[in-house]
């Protein structure tokens, strides 16, 4: 079997189509357009990188998009004024703050000032508690991007077992309480895992989130599985890798997702679908 590739670039560019055009139906309605507030501290180049992707996305679809830069050296007292102060901004639906973020600062604490309800990033305890009790809010943008590829498969997925690999809470913790949601059985394995090798071989769908180029042997893939693979690193060469070797797992695997054009685009669709979902709300 040599598996489909999920194309993350075009899946999340038709959806985003569909936003663009809910966007342009609202402002034709008198109603201002969504709007993210991104807050970026300091200089690291490749947050730089993610945040001109997430200006440009919202251009994109006809959204306001502005971007609060702060120093290196700035404060924890001046981060948790500018969250308070977009809190407050009846026009910004969405709040973000890219992590990671220099030393001094506390990012668990800026996490959790940000409103719930502008918590475009899902990462809130109050978000991932919605989350975990089956009445999902804000769903974290890695997680739900994801759940949008398996359903581009169109492959029911209920009381299929899932295996994910990395507990983060940003992406891990997350993508197991939504594939649960589905009617999964979830196995999240992790670094202390005893037996990597068989929890992959379990999986009907398997994602893998660690960051570590190449430790998912593709020959430990299912046959027909469904394999997406979040992790994305840069070797010496400039290539990016993900976390599953995609050769040997494409020969087994359904449907296998590229690195890059998989996940990467579809996290991004979901801050924009949860920016669009916060507008919606706030004109109910
Ligand atoms: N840094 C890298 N990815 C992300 C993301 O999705 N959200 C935030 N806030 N920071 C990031």
């Amino acid at each position: 079997m040599t598996a489909q590739i999920l194309n993350g670039n075009r899946i999340a560019k038709q959806l985003r189509q569909g936003i663009a055009e809910q966007t342009t139906q609202l402002i034709a309605k008198g109603y201002r357009a969504p709007g993210l507030a991104v807050v970026l501290v300091g200089d690291d180049p490749a947050s730089h990188v993610y945040v001109s992707h997430k200006q440009r996305d919202c251009a994109q679809v006809g959204f306001h998009s502005e971007l609060l830069h702060l120093p290196n050296d700035a404060t924890q007292q001046q981060l948790e004024d500018a969250v308070t102060g977009l809190n407050a901004r009846k026009d910004i639906d969405g709040v973000l703050v890219q992590v990671p973020l220099p030393d001094q600062l506390d990012a668990q604490r800026i996490v959790e000032l940000i409103d719930p309800s502008k918590d475009v990033d899902g990462f809130h305890p109050y978000n991932l508690g919605r989350l975990a009790i089956r009445q999902p809010a804000l769903r974290p943008c890695t997680a739900r991007g994801v759940m949008a590829l398996l359903e581009a498969t169109n492959i029911p997925i209920r009381g299929l077992d899932a295996t994910i690999v990395g507990a983060s809470n940003h992406v891990g913790r997350p993508m197991g309480l939504e594939l649960l949601l589905a009617g999964c059985t979830v196995t999240t394995a992790h670094k202390f895992s005893k037996n990597l090798a068989a929890n992959v071989q379990n999986a009907d769908i398997l994602v893998s989130a660690v960051g570590k180029p190449g430790l998912i042997d593709g020959n430990w893939v299912k046959p027909g599985a469904i394999v997406v693979d979040v992790g994305i690193t840069r070797d010496d060469q400039g290539k990016l890798n993900g976390d599953i070797q995609f050769e040997a797992a494409k020969q087994r695997a359904s449907w296998i997702t590229p690195v890059p054009g998989g996940v990467g685009p579809m996290t991004r669709l979901g801050l924009l679908q949860n920016t669009l979902q916060v507008a919606l709300q706030q004109l109910r």
